[in-house]
C-alpha cells in the first residue's frame, strides 16, 4: 500500500504538537541518517543549497554542535549566531534579530533561548521553519526525540510495557517536560522523582506517577534518566544544601540494584558528576549517555530534513 504520510508542521516547538505517526516517521527518518553517520563518508547532498541559522542565545555544547553537524552532513549551509558578538549586545531585540535573519532567506532557524515561549514567539512572526532547541523551562523537543531514539534502539523498537524514571530537578527541566509527554505518548509508564521543592506546580496533571523517595521510585525501572541540577535557574532556598541533595537524590550503584535487570541510564548532559549521578554510574556499561549524543546528530538531521523540505512532494 502507498505510504501517504507527509510532514505537515512548519515549526517544531514542542513534542505535544506531534502525533504518534509524526514521531514514528521522524524516528524512522533518523534511523536512515544514523546509518549514514556510521559510514566513513558521512555527507549526503540532501539539503544542498539550503540555509540553516543556529541562533543560540543560551549556552550549549551538544545541541548546537549536533545541529551544526546535522546541517553540514546534509550539505546545507549553516550559520551560527550567539548573543556575544551579535548586535543583541547593542540592545537589538529578539524580534528584530529574527526578522533581520529571515530577510536573508534561510530555510530553518534553530533557536535556543532562556525564555519559555521564545521559539513560539519567532514561529508566529517568521515564514521560515523555526525549530526549538530549548526554551527556558518549557520544552526541548529534539532532546526528547533523541532520547526516544536511543531507547528505541536498545529496546528493539518496543516501548509498550516499559517503565522509565525521570529523576532530579524536574521543576526547572525542559528535558523532563518534553520527555514525560513523548514517553507517555509512546506507551512508556513514566515515574518522576524529586524533592518536593523541585517538583513543579501542576505536576499531578502530567502523565506520570510522582515520587519523592528515590528507593521506591527506581524499583523495577527499565530506564533511569537523571537530570542536571539547574543551579542557574533556581531561587535560593529550594534545597537545604547541595551535600544533602546529593546524599538523597544522587543516582548510585545501590539504587540501580533494585531497577530491572539491564536497566539503562540516561542523562541529557551536561552532568554534575557526584551531585545528581555517581561517576561510576555515568561511565557504567548500562549508561547510554554518549549514545544519546550520537542519536542527537541523526535526529537533528531528520528534523532539519523534514522542516526544510516540507512543501515538496
Ligand atoms: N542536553 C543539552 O541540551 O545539552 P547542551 O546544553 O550542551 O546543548
Amino acid at each position: 500500500m502507498e505510504n501517504r504520510y507527509t510532514w505537515r508542521h512548519k515549526d517544531l516547538l514542542d513534542v505535544v504538537q506531534l502525533s504518534l505517526d509524526d514521531v514514528e516517521h521522524l524516528l524512522n527518518t533518523a534511523q536512515q541518517f544514523y546509518e549514514i553517520n556510521a559510514r566513513p563518508v558521512k555527507k549526503v547532498p540532501t539539503l544542498k543549497g539550503r540555509s540553516v541559522v543556529l541562533l543560540f542565545i543560551e549556552a550549549s555544547t551538544r545541541t548546537k554542535t549536533s545541529f551544526d553537524m546535522a546541517g553540514k552532513r546534509l550539505s546545507a549551509d549553516t550559520f551560527a549566531l550567539a548573543k556575544s558578538g551579535s548586535s543583541m549586545q547593542k540592545g537589538e531585540t529578539l524580534k528584530d534579530t529574527a526578522l533581520t535573519l529571515q530577510a536573508m532567506n534561510p530555510d530553518v532557524i534553530v533557536i535556543r533561548h532562556s525564555s519559555s515561549g521564545a521559539a513560539q514567539f519567532l514561529a508566529q512572526r517568521l515564514n521560515c521553519a523555526v525549530v526549538n532547541a530549548g526554551d527556558g523551562w518549557h520544552a526541548h523537543p529534539t532532546q526528547a526525540l533523541l532520547d526516544a531514539f536511543t531507547l528505541r534502539q536498545r529496546w528493539e523498537n518496543r516501548f509498550a510495557g516499559k517503565k522509565a524514571l525521570i529523576l532530579g530537578d524536574i521543576a526547572h527541566s525542559r528535558v523532563a517536560r518534553s520527555n514525560v509527554h513523548l514517553l507517555a505518548k509512546l506507551g512508556v509508564r513514566v515515574r518522576l522523582c524529586a524533592p518536593r521543592t523541585l517538583l513543579p506546580r501542576g505536576v499531578e496533571d502530567w502523565p506520570a506517577e510522582v515520587y519523592t523517595d528515590i528507593d521506591a521510585a527506581v524499583r523495577d525501572m527499565d530506564a533511569v534518566m537523571c537530570l542536571r541540577l539547574q543551579l542557574e535557574r533556581q531561587q535560593a532556598g529550594l534545597l537545604p544544601s547541595l551535600a544533602e541533595y546529593s546524599a538523597r537524590y544522587c543516582l548510585t550503584r545501590r539504587h540501580m540494584e533494585s531497577a530491572a535487570p539491564g536497566a539503562l541510564i540516561l542523562h541529557p548532559g551536561p552532568m554534575n558528576r557526584g551531585l545528581e549521578i555517581a561517576s561510576d554510574i555515568a561511565d557504567s556499561p548500562e549508561s547510554v549517555v554518549l549514545d544519546q549524543v550520537s542519536s542527537g546528530v541523526a535526529v537533528r538531521m531528520a528534523v532539519l530534513f523534514l522542516h526544510a523540505t516540507r512543501n515538496e512532494a
